[in-house]
């Protein structure tokens, strides 16, 4: 059996700078010469069609309602036969991915009951824990100039009143997990190349345990 691949997730408020530091993460992972699969969530399943849906505002949707079409994506994610995650690092491949169940903790767990969205995800067999989650920490004016800068139209939580309570819950649940999970916070308002320099250090980090 080849050894586990590693599974690592990236999270952080809207215009935290999750797609260009990933594309590093990813520049930086060729280079070494190693393999990894790189996804995101919402996936492209028909399920991920309808949170989009609803994450544009076209319909409207109870957070419950929302929670639990997460909660079906996410097995989705990790389970297909295609391209699941579980298939990827049982196969020793590690696993990037764009957000996870700590943005439905965060972003869901302000309108619906957080416990009930934590039990969901956490007590689900099939949702694999990641190895490492890296938070990318921005303030909200900084999100909301680049969301400003970057955005046609806007998504339901893309509001600096929503962005200021989604923030707040991020910690509040990394609080709680945090004995249980492996979360490293970083300071996502510097450049570019700051900010990548210590994500590759962390990825190096988890690469040599
Ligand atoms: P995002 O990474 O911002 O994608 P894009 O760059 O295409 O806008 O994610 C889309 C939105 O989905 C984002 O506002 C957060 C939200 N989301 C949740 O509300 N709950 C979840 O469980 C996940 C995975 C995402």
């Amino acid at each position: 059996m080849p050894e586990r691949g590693k599974f690592i997730v990236f999270e952080g408020l809207d215009g935290s700078g999750k797609g260009t530091q990933i594309s590093a993460l990813r520049d930086h992972i060729r280079s070494t010469g190693a393999e990894a699969y790189f996804t995101a969530e919402p996936t492209i399943s028909s399920t991920g069609g309808m949170i989009r849906d609803a994450l544009g505002g076209h319909l409207r949707r109870d957070a419950y309602e929302l929670s639990a079409l997460f909660l079906a994506d996410r097995i989705f994610h990790n389970v297909n036969p295609i391209n699941g995650i579980r298939q990827y690092i049982e196969k020793g491949i590690d696993v990037v991915c764009d957000r996870y169940y700590y943005s439905s903790f965060a972003y869901q767990g302000i309108e619906a009951d957080l416990d009930w969205v934590m039990k969901m995800n956490l007590g689900c067999n099939e949702i694999l824990k990641p190895d490492l989650c890296i938070f990318l920490d921005i303030d909200i004016s900084t999100g909301e100039k680049r969301i400003s800068e970057n955005r046609f139209d806007r998504e339901i939580y893309e509001n600096v009143e929503a962005q200021r309570r989604i923030r707040k819950r991020f910690f509040e649940v990394f609080d709680r997990i945090m004995e249980n999970e492996n979360i490293k916070i970083v300071d996502a308002s510097r450049t570019v190349p700051e900010v990548s320099a210590d994500i590759i250090k962390i990825y190096n980090e988890l690469k040599e345990k």
